[in-house]
C-alpha cells in the first residue's frame, strides 16, 4: 500500500490562497461568467463591511450547496464555486479584503468538515441491491454511454472535481463502511490523500468464484481500453460494501497478465489510521459488471485478456496446423459425468470419423493457470459439464465452440443462472453449441418441480445418452471442420499483437 504523508489539518489557507481544483480552468461556464462579471462590477460599491457580512453568506449558502449535492449529484455547485472563487480574487487583489481572510479560513475549515460520509451499502436499497444505482454507494450516478462500460471516475465533471474519500475498512457489515466527496484543497480532517489511480470493485457475488469474479473485473479492462490503457496503482475489492483482501489466484493471475505487472490489492492493515478517511488522487468505481456494454466492447476485452494470458504463459500466437482439438474439461464430485469413461468413449468414437482430429481429456482442478491457458489455446471444441471451469471458455481461439452438460433438475429450477455460459460464449465471440440436460438423478422427496429439489439437484452428478451425444459431436465436429477450412482458405488469423501491448 502506498500511503503518502497525511494531510496537514491545519492547512495553509491563513496566508495562501487555497489551491483550486483543476477543473475550474476549463469548466463550461458561460451563464456563470456572466452572472460573475455582474457581481464583481456590484462590490466595487459596497462598503467592506458589507463586503464581510456579503462573505459569510457565501460561506454558508457554499457550504449547504455542498452538503445538498451529495444527495443529488451533479452541476448545480458551479455556480456556489464561482462566489468563492470570485472571492479569493478579490481577497488577492484588495486590501481591503483583508478583514476577510479570517472568515475564507473559516470557510476552508467548514468546507472540510461539511464532506458527508454515507453507508458504502444501503440498505434502503436492500431488495434492489443490483438495479439502478444499486445499493453501493446509491447516491451517486455512473457516467454511461452508449455501448460503453458504466463507471464513476474521481474527480470527474460529474463529481464537480470532487475526490473519493472511503471509510471503509469493515471486512463483515457494508453499512458500517463509508464514502464521501471531498475538494481536493479541503479534505476531510485526518484525511490521508492516497496518490495514483485506485479500482474500487463492486462484486454483488465472490471474488473466489471465478465467473463472478471475472464478471466484476471486465469493466476495468473495458476502461483501460478506451482510457488509453491507463493501468491502476491500487485496487480495493468489495462485497456487499464489505472489504475482501484477495481474489481467486486464476483471476489475479489473468489480470496480472492484463495490467502488465502484479496486482496490488489494498489490505489496509495500517491500523493507526483505523477511523480516518483515505481519499484517492484518482478513483473509479464499477458496480455493474458489463451491463451496458456492446457485443462487440465485450469481445474486444476478452480479446485482450486471452491474448495477454497467452503472452505471459508462453503460447504462441501463430499456430499454424489444421487440427480439430477436442476438449473434454472434467470436474470432480458435483457436477461430474457419473461414468466418465462411457462419456470419453462416445466423443473418442466421433473424433476419430474425423480427419486431423484429436481428443483430450483434462481435469480443471490439478492444472496451473497457464496450464489452462495453454490448453484452452489449443482447443477448438470444449466439451464440459456447467461449472466454473467454463469460464475459460473465453481463452480458446474466437469462433470454438462449446457443449455444456447439466444434470437434472436445473432446466426447471435452476433459473436464469444456468444460462452464463450461454452468454458468456456471446459475450467471447465463442460458439455455444446447446446443452444437453440429463432426465435422470438421484430422487427429490418434494414434487419434481419444487424448489426445494434444487438442493438435491445442485450437486447431482450426470449420465449420458450415447445417441444424442454421438449426433451432437458428430454435427459439431462437421461444422468446425468446414469453417475451419474455410478460414484457412480465407487465411484468418489469429492477432499476434495484443491491444495495450
Ligand atoms: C484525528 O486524529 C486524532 C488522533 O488520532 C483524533 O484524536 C481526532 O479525534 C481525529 N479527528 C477527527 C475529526 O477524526
Ligand atoms: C461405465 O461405462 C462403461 C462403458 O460403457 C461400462 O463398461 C462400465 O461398466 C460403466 N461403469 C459403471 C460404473 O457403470
Ligand atoms: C488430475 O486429476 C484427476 C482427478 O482428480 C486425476 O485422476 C489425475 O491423475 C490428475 N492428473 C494429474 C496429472 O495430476
Ligand atoms: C468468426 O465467424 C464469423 C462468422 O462466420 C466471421 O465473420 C469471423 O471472421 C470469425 N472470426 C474469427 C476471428 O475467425
Ligand atoms: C437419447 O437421445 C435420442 C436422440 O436424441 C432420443 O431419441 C432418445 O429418446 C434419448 N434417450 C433417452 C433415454 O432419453
Amino acid at each position: 500500500m502506498t500511503v503518502l504523508p497525511s494531510h496537514h489539518p491545519t492547512l495553509t489557507t491563513t496566508t495562501t490562497k487555497p489551491e483550486m481544483p483543476h477543473y475550474q480552468k476549463h469548466s463550461p461556464r458561460s451563464t456563470v461568467a456572466a452572472a460573475t462579471t455582474a457581481t464583481r462590477t456590484h462590490f466595487s460599491f459596497f462598503s467592506p463591511k458589507l463586503s464581510v457580512y456579503l462573505c459569510s453568506i457565501c460561506v454558508t449558502l457554499f457550504i449547504l450547496f455542498h452538503i445538498k449535492i451529495l444527495q443529488t449529484p451533479l452541476p448545480s455547485s458551479q455556480t456556489s464555486l464561482s462566489f468563492l472563487q470570485t472571492w479569493q480574487e478579490k481577497l488577492t487583489n484588495n486590501d481591503e479584503s483583508a478583514s476577510c481572510t479570517h472568515d475564507v479560513s473559516t470557510m476552508a475549515d467548514r468546507l472540510r468538515e461539511s464532506v458527508t460520509f454515507l453507508p458504502l451499502k444501503d440498505l434502503r436499497f436492500a431488495n434492489a441491491a443490483l438495479v439502478g444505482h444499486t445499493w453501493f454507494m446509491s447516491s451517486l450516478y455512473d457516467t454511461h454511454e452508449e455501448g460503453e462500460v458504466q463507471y464513476q471516475q474521481f474527480p470527474s465533471k460529474s463529481s464537480d472535481g470532487r475526490i473519493l474519500c472511503i471509510k471503509g475498512r469493515d471486512t463483515h457489515d457494508g453499512s458500517w463502511n463509508y464514502y464521501g466527496l471531498a475538494y481536493p484543497g479541503f479534505l476531510p480532517k485526518n484525511a490521508t490523500l492516497v496518490s495514483g489511480r485506485t479500482f474500487v470493485s463492486y462484486n454483488h457475488y465472490d471474488y473466489g468464484n471465478i465467473w463472478h469474479g471475472l464478471s466484476a473485473l471486465v469493466p476495468f479492462v473495458a476502461w483501460h481500453l478506451k482510457s488509453e490503457c491507463a493501468t491502476p496503482d491500487r485496487w480495493i475489492l468489495y462485497h456487499w460494501g464489505e472489504v475482501r483482501k484477495g481474489m481467486s489466484p486464476w483471476l489475479s493471475t489473468l489480470m496480472d497478465a492484463t495490467f502488465n505487472g502484479p496486482l496490488n490489492i489494498e489490505q489496509f492493515d495500517d491500523s493507526s489510521y483505523d477511523d480516518s478517511p483515505m481519499c484517492y488522487e484518482e478513483a473509479l468505481v464499477m458496480r455493474h459488471n458489463e451491463g451496458g456494454m456492446s457485443r462487440e466492447k465485450r469481445m474486444e476485452v476478452y480479446d485482450l485478456i486471452r491474448c495477454k494470458a497467452r503472452t505471459m504463459c508462453g503460447v504462441e500466437l501463430d499456430r499454424t496446423d489444421n487440427e480439430i482439438r477436442l476438449t473434454m474439461f472434467m470436474r470432480t464430485g458435483p457436477r461430474s459425468f457419473r461414468n466418465e469413461t462411457a462419456v470419453v468413449e462416445i466423443f473418442e468414437r466421433e473424433c476419430k470419423k474425423v480427419e486431423n482430429c484429436r481428443l483430450k481429456v483434462a481435469y480443471s482442478s490439478n492444472l496451473t493457470v497457464c496450464e489452462q491457458v495453454k490448453l484452452m489455446a489449443s482447443t477448438d471444441i470444449l466439451v464440459s459439464p456447467h461449472g466454473a471451469q467454463l469460464t475459460n471458455m473465453f481463452l480458446m481461439d474466437r469462433n470454438s465452440s462449446v457443449l455444456e452438460f447439466f444434470p437434472k433438475g436445473w432446466l426447471k429450477l435452476a433459473g436464469v443462472g444456468q444460462l452464463v455460459y450461454r452468454w458468456m460464449g456471446s459475450w467471447s465471440g465463442m460458439r455455444h453449441q446447446g446443452t444437453w440436460h440429463d432426465t435422470e438423478g438421484d430422487p427429490c422427496p418434494f414434487p419434481e418441480d419444487d424448489r426445494r429439489c434444487m438442493s438435491v439437484y445442485k450437486n447431482g452428478r450426470i449420465g449420458y445418452n450415447s445417441t444424442y451425444f454421438a449426433e451432437w459431436a458428430s454435427k459439431v465436429l462437421d461444422e468446425v471442420k468446414t469453417r475451419k477450412s474455410e478460414e484457412t482458405a480465407k487465411g484468418n488469423k489469429v492477432p499476434t499483437k495484443c491491444a495495450c501491448s
